[in-house]
């Protein structure tokens, strides 16, 4: 079957005939997956979204796939190479299934290369030989740190009363350094370090950022200001929707969140204002777009990605989220 398809695959890619007809000069194109850990989420579906233009753009055929767990990015792999596909992109469910993958894409004779999470080898470093596009975490993280304390200052609220909330999921290095990064902008910006406490959170949704949220705020009285921040917007919300179940509202939350997708759009449209004051947004487009096709050229041309990609962001809020929006749109 898979000898079969091969056969015919090789045979329309060799001509480009105008006599073939529609469908089996659509077999010849080359196919590329494109596997997330969460999608759900809208930031991978915006990944998806601009991953299919790429395809559209340059005459591809994209395959999305998402994989919660293990197991099904295992078989994912062998279902991209069983329909043939030359390679793909990987966001996987945990960095630590990196061995596995890279191996499992070398059995089939796949390319891949990783978006966003960096797939780890057996000693926890990553595996440099799998070409990689995050997003440059620590500056990120220290951006959304010192935009929620200058928004702090612009309040006029005291420093010594103003509580920060790291929420925290340390067993992702992106995740990791961004509430790091935060954590040290807010430090060397002058908040004392004795105000900013953890929140670990078991999932990187909004309800994982609110049930570890609660009993944290619920555990501080004292304090009626906070500053929220972590890996991503989803995350931040749910801090947000939990002080605000302590009567934390607009007024008494400043949170700031990555990423800049749906979430923080939808949140900025609502006529009051809510606590989650701010995000960085992120490129979907280059982490999408510009993954996938680079997966393309280096099937096609031999053309190897560069090994890290470091992607920026920019600070948004509810006074240029519009302009900004519609400007990585077009
Ligand atoms: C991680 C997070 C996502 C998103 C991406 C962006 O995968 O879990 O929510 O922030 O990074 O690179």
């Amino acid at each position: 079957m898979v000898i079969g398809r091969r056969g015919l695959l090789l045979g329309a890619g060799a001509l480009a005939l105008p006599a073939l007809g529609g469908c089996r000069q659509r077999e010849g194109k080359v196919r590329i997956g494109f596997i997330v850990k969460q999608p759900e989420e809208q930031w991978f579906q915006n990944e998806w979204r601009y991953a299919e233009q790429a395809a559209h753009d340059r005459g591809f055929t994209l395959i999305r796939i998402g994989a919660a767990d293990g197991d099904r990015v295992l078989t994912a792999i062998d279902n991209l190479a069983a329909k043939d596909a030359k390679g793909f992109v990987i966001c996987a469910p945990d960095p630590r299934l990196g061995t596995a993958i890279f191996q499992r894409a070398k059995v089939n004779d796949l390319k891949v290369m990783s978006v966003d999470d960096r797939l780890i080898g057996p000693t926890g470093k990553p595996i440099e030989t799998i070409p990689h596009v995050g997003i440059s975490a620590r500056a990120i993280g220290a951006l959304a740190g010192s935009s929620a304390l200058e928004e702090a200052r612009r309040r006029g609220w005291p420093i010594d009363g103003v509580g920060v909330l790291r929420l925290a999921y340390d067993s992702l290095e992106t995740a990791r350094e961004r509430t790091a990064g935060a954590r040290e902008a807010l430090i060397a910006a002058g908040l004392p370090a004795a105000h900013i406490v953890d929140a670990p959170q078991r999932t990187t949704d909004t309800e994982g950022g609110f049930t570890a949220a609660s009993p944290v705020l619920t555990r501080h009285p004292d304090l009626r200001r906070w500053i929220i921040v972590g890996l991503n917007d989803e995350t931040v919300l749910g801090g947000v929707r939990a002080a605000e179940g302590l009567g934390l509202g607009a007024d008494s939350v400043i949170g700031v969140g990555i990423g800049g997708s749906g979430t923080a759009d939808a949140e900025f449209r609502k006529t009051k204002a809510t606590g989650f004051f701010g995000s960085v947004l992120l490129s979907p487009r280059r982490h999408g777009y510009d993954t996938a096709s680079a997966m393309f050229d280096w099937i096609t041309k031999g053309v190897r990605p560069a090994p890290v990609t470091l992607t920026s962001g920019v600070m948004m809020t509810r006074s240029n989220f519009r302009q900004l929006l519609a400007a990585e749109a077009a």
